[in-house]
């Protein structure tokens, strides 16, 4: 692990603040350019998420091509909806129920909330820029591979270095209660019957989190796939 003990002489890493505003974006819903959609199969990270901060991360390939809205987006947090393909053989499988009106059983995502850093994780000194998704439901194993969706609804911060791994991991939990608090209003809500713990009816539109998996075009294999502007069109990594 890479260790971020100030210079001496240079100013001292940011702490977190307990008073941080829990709830971010205006209650008419998310405001352009969000929101942001990006897809693509869960890739590997260092690993450190799960073992070194107890806060797992799915991580997606970020495209280097530009122009590109994830290349040029300022790095830090981020949050909103993801949507996960599981297959069946994975323990968190939940066979397919009517709402999600998917094009076969199999083809069931799954509706979560989410946060996420887009950066180079200053922390840990990262030198490629990685999109990290951490997803605010239990899972009980890893899934590697699986198809993921996003739709980034807002920005909640910068991306920080920070003088230990508590303060990091205290900054994130916070992270996680502002997506939590942000995305409980209706108007950045799925429509009702898109996410299953849902009581009240939302309103924010979700439903391309839910479309079926398009053919993918040859060569196009686990790449992350991206658009900024409310149409859909493949990255090229
Ligand atoms: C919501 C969230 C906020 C994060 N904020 C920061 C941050 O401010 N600074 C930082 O260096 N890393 C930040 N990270 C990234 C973590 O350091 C990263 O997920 C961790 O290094 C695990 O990555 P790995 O599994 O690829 O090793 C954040 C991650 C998440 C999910």
């Amino acid at each position: 692990m890479t260790t971020t003990t100030p210079a001496p002489g240079s100013s001292p890493a940011p702490t977190t603040s307990s008073k941080r505003p829990l709830v971010i974006g205006p209650p008419e819903g998310p405001e352009p350019p969000y929101p942001l959609r990006m897809e693509g199969k869960v890739i590997k990270g260092f690993g450190r998420g799960s073992k070194e901060l107890g806060i797992p991360t799915a991580n997606l390939p970020v495209p280097t091509h530009t122009p590109s809205w994830i290349t040029d987006i300022p790095s830090g947090v981020y949050f909103g909806w993801a949507s996960l393909l599981l297959p069946p053989s994975h323990p968190d499988y939940i066979p397919h129920s009517p709402t999600n009106s998917p094009s076969s059983p199999s083809e069931a995502f799954k509706i979560h909330p989410m946060v996420m850093s887009i950066g180079y994780n200053p922390f840990y000194k990262n030198t490629l820029r990685s999109a990290e998704v951490h997803i605010l439901h239990p899972f009980s194993s890893d899934f590697y591979g699986c198809e993921m969706r996003l739709l980034i609804a807002g920005f909640i911060r910068q991306e920080k270095d920070y003088a230990g791994l508590d303060a990091l991991i205290e900054d994130i939990n916070t992270d996680c209660e502002v997506a939590r608090q942000s995305l409980g209003r209706g108007k950045w809500m799925p429509r009702r019957g898109l996410y299953k713990d849902q009581g009240e009816a939302g309103e924010m539109d979700c439903e391309w989190l839910l479309r079926p998996l398009s053919p993918t075009p040859e060569g196009k294999e686990g790449e992350g796939v991206e658009n900024g502007d409310g149409g859909e069109k493949k990255g090229e990594a």
